[in-house]
């Protein structure tokens, strides 16, 4: 019996570590410490005010976009699933680098039900040298 709660105990560690150092895992922590007070731990934003990026078409449409809009911030009107966003920018995000970035991405891509594809860093690396 011993023995078998060392395993698990074992499992669970590794599975844990695992889930932190894996791409998700560490966007999600990126997530937590520079998206959620904003758009908040579930991906809902703040009605009226700041988008919603779960289940967001905004963020369907503009997939090639999304490296730009987080390196450099966000200043314009937009509409995201019906609603008019026009009160707030968007801060850049300068300290993020391009890794740091293609795996913010792949966690918000994937995060609260939603289901965008996997990008690589190569294809966040030729977004970012289309910003404007
Ligand atoms: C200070 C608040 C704030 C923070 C922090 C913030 N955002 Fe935003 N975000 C906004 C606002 C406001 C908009 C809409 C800007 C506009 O209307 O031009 C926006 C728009 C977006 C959009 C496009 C619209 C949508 O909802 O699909 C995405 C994607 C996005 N943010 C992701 C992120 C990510 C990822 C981070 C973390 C690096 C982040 N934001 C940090 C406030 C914030």
């Amino acid at each position: 019996m011993k023995s078998k709660a060392l395993i698990f105990g074992l499992l669970a560690i590794i599975f844990l570590g695992a889930c932190d150092n894996n791409p998700y895992g560490k966007g999600m922590k990126i997530y937590n410490k520079h998206c959620a007070v904003c758009h908040a731990d579930d991906g809902n934003g703040l009605q009226g005010l700041i988008p919603p990026i779960r289940q967001s078409d905004y963020l369907h449409i503009h997939q090639n976009d999304l490296a730009c809009i987080i390196r450099h911030g966000l200043d314009s009107v937009i509409t995201v699933n019906g609603v008019v966003y026009d009160l707030q920018k968007m801060p850049a995000n300068d300290i993020l680098d391009d890794i740091a970035i293609t795996n913010l991405i792949n966690f918000i891509n994937n995060a609260w039900g939603n289901k965008e594809e996997f990008v690589t860093v190569e294809k966040i690396k030729a977004d970012l040298s289309r910003c404007q």
